[in-house]
């Protein structure tokens, strides 16, 4: 049975994945700013440096997976801007930076990002946001977006699932992932009903656009649902799955992009 490091493990779907891995015997090391194993900021340096260091001292140095679900919504509060970028982007690749040795350790270790079906239906998402953050730099992705004022929140948002899905494919490849047998996917969710949803559900204006946007299967995903794909992409089955980003979000990418492939 394996040691899986889960963020976000206190709701919505990181706390279904880590319900499920204990459920068939694993042990998770849950991290997130509300209540559970490891209780971090992941929106601070300081923060995620304790995410990293508590997890690598509970794991003993030995990782055979890492979730990463630790994220904030398109939350339309121009103040919680450098917030949602800082979690949603450094939240998951400073973590998977620091946890890497751990998971090179096993040898054929699994993780699963969670992107977002955002980053493929959001239009006009500027290439400079997208860098900014690629570059390590929220702060300046959120600058890049003052352009939309009030609006600018879905942008930061869809960016930020655009740059951490670049960011797995570009180093899922690489010698010091791939060839140390570990495997990074992302699974880009469509509109799932958890809190973050809820949320947005209970705000008149975010909850008409969520009302309009078309779900082809006619219904909110289930948590429950994304955990047992997550729960696929981290079994040994996955040893050939590299570089992925896997949607499952009731046909609304297919819906807006038939022609993509
Ligand atoms: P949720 O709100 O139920 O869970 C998110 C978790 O992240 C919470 O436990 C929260 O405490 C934690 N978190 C937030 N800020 C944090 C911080 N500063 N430090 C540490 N932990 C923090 O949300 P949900 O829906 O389960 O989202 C999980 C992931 O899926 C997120 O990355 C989200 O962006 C993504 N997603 C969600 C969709 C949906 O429709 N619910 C659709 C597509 C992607």
């Amino acid at each position: 049975m394996g040691v899986y490091a889960v963020t976000g493990a206190a709701s919505g779907m990181g706390r279904a994945v880590a319900e499920k891995l204990t459920a068939e015997g694993h042990r998770v090391i849950g991290v997130d700013i509300q209540e559970t194993d490891i209780v971090a900021d992941l929106s601070t340096a300081a923060g995620r440096r304790q995410a990293i260091d508590s997890v690598l001292e509970a794991a003993d140095g030995r990782l055979d997976g890492a979730v990463l679900a630790a994220g904030l919504g398109p939350v339309r509060d121009r103040a919680r801007l450098p917030v949602i970028a800082a979690v949603n982007y450094l939240g998951v690749v400073d973590l998977l930076e620091g946890w890497r040795p751990a998971l090179a350790a096993t040898g054929a270790a699994r993780v699963v990002a969670f992107g977002s079906n955002s980053s493929t239906t959001v239009p006009m998402v500027q290439n400079r946001t997208v860098k900014a953050f690629l570059a390590g730099d929220p702060a300046r992705a959120v600058r890049t977006v003052r352009i939309f004022g009030a609006q600018a929140a879905p942008f930061v948002y869809a960016a930020s699932k655009i740059a951490v899905s670049r960011w797995v494919r570009r180093h899922a490849v690489r010698p010091e992932w791939a060839g140390a047998g570990i495997r990074l996917n992302v699974i880009a969710p469509g509109a799932i009903l958890t809190p973050l949803l809820e949320r947005q559900l209970a705000t008149p204006a975010e909850a008409k656009a969520v009302e309009a946007f078309p779900v082809p299967t006619g219904n909110f995903g289930k948590p429950e649902h994304i955990a047992d794909w997550v729960y696929m992409m981290l079994s040994p089955s996955a040893e050939f799955l590299c570089g992925s980003v896997l949607f499952v979000d009731g046909g609304t990418d297919a819906h807006f992009r038939p022609n993509d492939w």
